[in-house]
C-alpha cells in the first residue's frame, strides 16, 4: 500500500484560528467517557461486538491496530488493546490519575494544522499504510458548539474518512442533527450514498429520543473499493 503524499485533507482554512474555542464547559455531561460509555452510544451500530471484538478480529490476522478518539481525552483507550492511541482535543483534561498510555493531541479540529498533527502522528506509526484502524468521535454535548455550518461538519467528516485505512478501517462519529435541515440533508445524502455506493458501509441512525439533543451517529468502513473522497450531497444529485 502507498502512502499518499499531498495532504488528503479538505482545505480548512487557519481563518478558524479566529473562531473561539475554548475548553472548559462544565456543563458536559459526559467528558471523559468509557470504553462501555462510548459502546451504549454507537450500539446500534455495533451490532452486539464492542471495539475490542474489532481489534481482536485483526489481531487474530496477525494485524496492527490504531485507534484515534477524536475530540476526547482517550479515556476509551484504555478498554481497547491496540498497538498505538491517540486522542485529539482541545486541551489536556486528563487527572494524574488517568492511564496516558495513549497520546494526546491537542488542536482544534476546526483548524487544518490540527490533521497535520494527526497526520504526522500517523505516518510514524509502524504500520504499512500509516493509516487508522478504528476511529472514535463522540464530542457528545461538545458538537454542539462546533460549528452550525452543515457543509464544515461533512468537511470534518470527510478529514476523518482521510485518515481511515483502506483495510477495512472503521469510523464510528456522532453527526449533528440538531435542526430540521441538518438532519434532512445528512439522511437524504445516506439514501443517495446507498443508491450509487450500494457496496460503501454508510449507516446513520438518530439518536434515542433521550439523547436526541447529541444527534445522530453514524458508521463506515472503508474498503479498496471505497472512493478517495466521501461526495457531497450536491455531487451525488448531480450524478444522478
Ligand atoms: C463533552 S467532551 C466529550 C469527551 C469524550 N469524547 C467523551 O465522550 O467522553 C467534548 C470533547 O470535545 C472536544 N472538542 C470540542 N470542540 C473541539 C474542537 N473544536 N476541536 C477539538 N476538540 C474539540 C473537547 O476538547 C472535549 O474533549
Amino acid at each position: 500500500m502507498t502512502t499518499e503524499v499531498r495532504s488528503p485533507f479538505i482545505a480548512l482554512s487557519d481563518r478558524g484560528a479566529s473562531l473561539t474555542h475554548v475548553e472548559g464547559n462544565n456543563d458536559w455531561d459526559v467528558k471523559n467517557g468509557d470504553v462501555r460509555s462510548y459502546e451504549e452510544t454507537f450500539q446500534t451500530l455495533l451490532s452486539k461486538r464492542t471495539f475490542a471484538d474489532i481489534i481482536n478480529e485483526r489481531k487474530k490476522q496477525g494485524k496492527k491496530s490504531l485507534v484515534i478518539d477524536l475530540m476526547g481525552y482517550g479515556k476509551v483507550l484504555e478498554g481497547i488493546e491496540c498497538e498505538a492511541g491517540l486522542a485529539v482535543a482541545l486541551s489536556d483534561q486528563r487527572s494524574p490519575l488517568d492511564n496516558k498510555k495513549s497520546i494526546l493531541i491537542t488542536g482544534n479540529v476546526l483548524l487544518f494544522k490540527t490533521w497535520e498533527k494527526i497526520n504526522d502522528w500517523l505516518t510514524k506509526q509502524d504500520v504499512p499504510d500509516k493509516k487508522a484502524n478504528l476511529i472514535l468521535c463522540r464530542p457528545a454535548a461538545g458538537i454542539r458548539g462546533l460549528t452550525d455550518n452543515i457543509d464544515l461538519h461533512f468537511t470534518l467528516l470527510n478529514n476523518m474518512w482521510s485518515l481511515l485505512s483502506r483495510d477495512s478501517g472503521i469510523l464510528f462519529t456522532q453527526l449533528p442533527f440538531m435542526s430540521i435541515d441538518s438532519r434532512s440533508r445528512i439522511l437524504e445524502w445516506q439514501k443517495e450514498m446507498k443508491i450509487k455506493y450500494p457496496k460503501q458501509d454508510c449507516e446513520i441512525i438518530p439518536l434515542p429520543p433521550e439523547l436526541a439533543f447529541l444527534g445522530g451517529v453514524a458508521r463506515f468502513t472503508k474498503t479498496p473499493d471505497s472512493p478517495d473522497r466521501l461526495p457531497t450531497l450536491q455531487e451525488l444529485q448531480k450524478t444522478a
